[in-house]
């Protein structure tokens, strides 16, 4: 069997981009923002992870970054990885708690940023020529065994050099805008939504880079977050630890639609059928929610997104009622993008709610039976105010709907990834996008 996967190749480096990207707009600005942790990486069980597979990061005030650890002897840990990260960052410990102070943005802590900046770049730049690397040398490999010719060889190393050429010439334009942005003296400058496929690299490359207009075309892009709890006992962990990385993955997700210019995000939170599970499970889902709720609401508030709730929410416990209306109001007169978390949500139970409004209408002589249609019906449903579906993505290798948003989904495209939820990110919502794109859509038309 062939060993170059061009698919592979090119996931591999979009990947590179995109984690560069995340690493560029946390050194964007001089306030505190959850992305400029996102490099850190922390060595505990004997593993080498990801700070945000350890700990919550919120920002809580706009000169102060917050790290919650989940397992008090990984404090320490924590506390050393921050330190020797580079950023010039000195956590102060509070128990599980490290409060780390964003120092000022004076000169001296710019070309420290502008510094970092490079570094980052240059990283990805490695990574992406290692993955080229690999694609040469399994090119050798295929043409040794057979598997092409030699002028197939030399067609596709010449393809797999142009790749790597526009892609670093891609992480160049990153790195320069990066590092004009955080040596610019205005703060709170966000980040020009790039997409990460090479047909997308590309287009985007030729238009203006500082644009921040979405080529993928979608506004409204839902997803059912599944996996995790395979993910979680992949590493013997109990599922509530699969639910906590998944809430980290809703976050990273939250800011990736933005930074790439989707006007609505919906989230699968919760459905109407997850009742099913142990109670202890749907506490803890709760807890959950609760808690990014609390946590996350100043970040998402202070970058103008605003909280949208679908499903029949109000039946949760009051107190969590109460929170969720409080923040759906405080983010209701905002201008960016839509979070909407589907909550206690089923797409049957969603039209019969629609069903039973307009039969009442009817039954109040406001409106005749016949004027029930598509569009009274989208009216009465919990998403009547939000951009039409472009994309539904579903991971962990499913393919099926699970009763989410039937309606909605009508001439939605679908897209079906193996990658379990905790391990989503903004490099594979690049990807869904860069699918999207190369979609034919036809509404039924030709
Ligand atoms: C499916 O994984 C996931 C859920 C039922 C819940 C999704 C919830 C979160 C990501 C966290 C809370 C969300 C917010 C917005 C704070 P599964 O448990 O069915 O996984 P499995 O199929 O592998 O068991």
């Amino acid at each position: 069997m062939a060993q170059y996967d061009k698919s592979d190749l090119e996931r591999r480096m979009a990947g590179a981009v995109e984690s560069l990207k995340g690493d560029l707009s946390g050194l964007r600005t001089g306030r505190a923002n959850v992305m400029l942790l996102d490099p850190v990486m922390v060595t505990v069980y004997g593993a080498s992870m990801p700070l945000n597979q350890v700990a919550t990061v919120s920002a809580p005030e706009p000169r102060m970054l917050s790290v919650q650890v989940w397992d008090k002897t990984n404090v320490g840990p924590v506390d050393k990885a921050i330190r020797s990260a580079g950023l010039g960052l000195n956590p102060i410990t509070d128990g599980q708690t490290l409060r780390l102070p964003i120092p000022d943005l004076t000169e001296d802590r710019r070309k420290e940023l502008a510094k970092l900046a490079s570094k980052y770049a240059e990283g990805a730049r490695i990574a992406v020529r290692n993955v080229r690397r690999d694609g040469m040398d399994n090119l050798k490999a295929d043409e040794k065994k057979g598997e092409i010719s030699e002028d197939e060889r030399k067609r596709l190393e010449t393809e797999v050099q142009k790749l790597t050429d526009s892609i670093i010439a891609d992480i160049d334009a990153a790195s320069r805008r990066g590092e004009r942005k955080s040596s610019a003296s205005k703060p709170g400058l966000s980040f020009c939504g790039h997409c990460p496929h090479p047909d997308l690299m590309a287009t985007q490359a030729k238009s203006d880079l500082t644009s921040t207009a979405p080529v993928h075309g979608a506004r409204h892009v839902a997803i059912i977050m599944d996996g995790n709890g395979r993910w979680a006992k992949k590493r013997l962990l109990p599922r509530i630890a699969g639910h906590r990385a998944g809430v980290e993955a809703v976050r990273r997700v939250a800011r990736a639609a933005r930074d790439m210019g989707l006007e609505c995000l919906t989230l699968y939170a919760f459905s109407s059928e997850n009742w099913k599970r142990p109670p202890g499970e749907v506490a803890d889902l709760m807890g959950l929610l609760r808690h990014f709720i609390q946590a996350d609401l100043d970040e998402f508030h202070a970058n103008g997104v605003r909280l949208r709730v679908i499903g029949n929410y109000r039946v949760l416990d009051a107190s969590l009622v109460d929170l969720i209306e409080a923040a759906v109001a405080r983010t209701a007169a905002n201008s960016g993008p839509v979070i909407a978390i589907a909550l206690n949500y089923g797409a049957q139970d969603e039209m019969v709610r629609a069903a039973q409004q307009l039969a009442q209408r009817v039954a109040r002589g406001e409106m005749r039976a016949d004027e029930i249609g598509v569009e009274t019906i989208g009216a009465a449903l919990d998403t009547a105010d939000l951009p039409p579906l472009d994309l539904l993505i579903r991971t962990s290798g499913e393919q099926r709907l699970s009763n989410f948003m039937l309606w909605q989904a009508a001439y939605a495209e679908l897209y079906f990834t193996d990658m379990l939820w905790p391990d989503f990110g903004a490099a594979e919502l690049g990807r869904a996008l860069a699918a999207f794109r190369l979609r034919d859509r036809r509404f039924g038309g030709l």
